[in-house]
């Protein structure tokens, strides 16, 4: 049976790989990003992966417009979307107390309301056919107190938890991914250089992508990777709040410049 997947930010990083990970294990695919061209781009390399079709479906997922063609996208039953990922994010480089607000809303949107729009879509087509997977990319930020990104991680991570509790039963699995630094655009885009975070404290978005498609498939709920974040996961909450705020650690996280 053929199996499609939805992957939002699929121009770049971690959604890029996402869309070459899907395309090997024989997925219809259907890119959602800004940028219309590199979308196109990715799409043409697919099919020599092994994705069966491939739809580009460029769109602002800040903007209401936007985000409904892509939630009509996922309700469309003729053409069902058995894995949604929900992948597109960025960040605010500046600290809470300097940054704009619609810069803070736009970042809040993107995070948070996009991947609950984007599942309340999806959802009941899922449940209807018995089956679907929902990966929500958040951060191991978002178990940290750092920040406006971390807080709209942590919604995130607490959505994957409620919607998996109550749907796993109808045969569709949310999974939520805990990446710490992920070699992509991310950083680069908030203008903070990559020297700012030790060699060996980035992970590669393959190994990333990889851990994040296998748990879906185990069906587990939560997933950090990689490796050296898992080891460091369990002693995150034994480092005072204030340390970790007052030291930028929880900054470093994500924005990698400890401003
Ligand atoms: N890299 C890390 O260290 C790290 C760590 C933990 C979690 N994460 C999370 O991983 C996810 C992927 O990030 P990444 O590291 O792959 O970053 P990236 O390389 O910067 O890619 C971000 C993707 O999101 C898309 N995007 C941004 N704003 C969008 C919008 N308004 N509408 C539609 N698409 C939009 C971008 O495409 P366009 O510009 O073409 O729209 C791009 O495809 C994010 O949710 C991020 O928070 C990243």
């Amino acid at each position: 049976m053929q199996m499609r997947a939805l992957v939002t930010g699929a121009s770049a990083g971690l959604g890029a790989e996402f869309a070459r990970q899907l395309a090997a294990d024989g997925f219809a695919l259907v890119l959602v990003a800004r940028s219309a061209d590199r979308l196109r781009e990715l799409a043409a390399e697919l099919p020599a992966l092994g994705a069966a079709d491939v739809e580009v479906l460029p769109a602002d997922l800040t903007d209401e417009a936007g985000l409904e063609r892509v939630a009509a996208r996922l309700q469309d039953a003729a053409r069902p979307v058995d894995v949604l990922v929900n992948n597109a994010g960025h960040a605010v480089a500046e600290p809470f107390h300097a940054s704009a607000i619609a810069d803070e809303r736009a970042m809040h949107e993107l995070l948070t309301w996009v991947p609950l729009r984007l599942a309340h879509a999806a959802l009941p087509g899922m449940r209807e056919r018995g089956r679907g997977g929902i990966l929500n990319v958040a951060s191991l930020a978002g178990r940290l107190p750092s920040g406006s990104y971390a807080a709209a991680k942590a919604q995130v991570i607490a959505l994957s938890h409620a919607l998996d509790a109550r749907y796993r039963r109808d045969g569709v699995t949310v999974t939520a991914l805990l990446p710490g630094f992920v070699a992509t655009e991310f950083h680069e885009r908030m203008g903070v250089a990559a020297d700012t975070v030790p060699r060996a404290g980035w992970a590669d978005a393959p190994t990333v992508v990889r851990e994040g498609l296998a748990a879906l498939r185990r069906r587990r709920g939560v997933v950090v990777s990689d490796w050296r974040y898992r080891l460091a996961a369990p002693l995150l909450p034994l480092v005072p709040s204030r340390l970790i705020a007052g030291f930028g650690l929880g900054a470093r996280i994500e924005r990698g410049s400890g401003r």
